[in-house]
């Protein structure tokens, strides 16, 4: 059975932005009222990472303080440790999120650490989120495949589902970093996860480098899967992942989930809207197809 309705979380303004060239702060405050005027409830903000490994996000702090913020909406930040955590509850972020990887080398690549110290670092960043009441979502990086090491095991990817989920991350998102993966191997990749973490404390975080991210949602949607993180006008990619581009743009899965008659609760003219403001500001055509058929 499909899902009725389906839950988007909105990573353009972060997993999209912190791979372009930089934008003024004021064109990501702009996007972000606008994502959530459309609709959009969960919106990824921020990352409080090293400016000096990902310069696109040093103004994450100005940029969480700048927002008119819209009840019911959201605003999520991306938090590698304790320092992040400090400063994204100093910026206000409503929860924050914390990233590790079923590949070894790519945790090394994105984090400076190993899958075990990236899980060390990860316990503190929990017991303040904890005593701050701050829900931590949790990704896993690399589920259908990694840039350095090639084939990820499906076990793999279970294995730190299952510790993040166990360390309390409210919900596990599960990221083909390199958008690599195909249909079958998605849903089989995604079962084998669902077997450790319930499938209603799971996301689907897929990037489109190899335009399968669609396909990859229709063959996983039938497993009661009903979390989707998408990315405004099909923005960004990975800076520790050569080759990836955009995650999946938004606008082009509202339109897939509309027409087959699950509601997102957005407003799909004002989203395109919104994809086109923020490609005009980085001054380049929105990468989601249905923007440019509609617009
Ligand atoms: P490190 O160099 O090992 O850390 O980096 P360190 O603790 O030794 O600190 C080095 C310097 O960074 C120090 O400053 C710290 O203060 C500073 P210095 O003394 O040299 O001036 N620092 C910080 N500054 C601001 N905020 C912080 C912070 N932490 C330390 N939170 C670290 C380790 C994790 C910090 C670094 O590797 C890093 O920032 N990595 C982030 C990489 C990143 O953002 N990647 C993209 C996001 S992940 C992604 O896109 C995948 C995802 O979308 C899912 C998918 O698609 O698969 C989520
Ligand atoms: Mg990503």
């Amino acid at each position: 059975m499909l899902p009725t309705n389906v839950s988007i979380f909105e990573v353009g303004a972060r997993d999209g932005l912190q791979n372009e060239v930089s934008v003024p702060t004021e064109a990501k405050i702009a996007l972000i009222e606008q994502l959530a005027d459309a609709g959009v409830k969960r919106i990824e903000a921020a990352s409080f990472v090293s400016p000096k490994w990902v310069p696109q996000m040093a103004d994450s702090s100005a940029v969480l303080h700048g927002i008119k913020r819209q009840q019911g909406v959201v605003y999520s930040a991306l938090t590698p440790n304790l320092k992040g955590l400090e400063l994204a509850i100093a910026a206000g972020a409503d929860e924050v999120a914390i990233f590790g990887a079923a590949s070894q080398s790519f945790s090394q690549k994105n984090i400076n650490c190993s899958i075990e110290e990236s899980i060390e670092r990860f316990i503190p960043l929990m017991d303040m989120a904890k005593q701050r009441n701050i829900a931590v979502r949790g990704y896993v990086s690399c589920v259908l495949g990694c840039p350095y090491k090639g084939e990820i095991k499906a076990s793999e990817v279970a294995r730190v589902s299952e510790i993040l989920y166990k360390m309390g991350c409210y919900e596990i998102s599960l990221g083909d970093t390199i958008g690599i993966g195909t249909a079958n191997n998605a849903r089989r990749m995604l079962e084998t996860v669902a077997e450790l973490v319930p499938i209603d404390k799971l996301a689907l975080h897929f990037h489109d480098t190899y335009g399968q991210a669609l396909a990859n949602i229709q063959a996983c949607l039938p497993t009661g899967i009903s979390v989707f993180d998408s990315s405004v006008a099909g923005l960004g990619g990975c800076p520790y992942a050569k080759g990836a581009s955009g995650n999946l743009a938004s606008e082009d899965l509202i339109y897939m989930l509309h027409g087959m008659g699950i509601d997102t609760g957005i407003d799909l003219t004002k989203l395109i809207q919104a994809g086109k403001n923020i490609s005009q500001a980085l001054g380049r055509m929105s990468a989601s197809k249905v923007a440019n058929a509609l617009g």
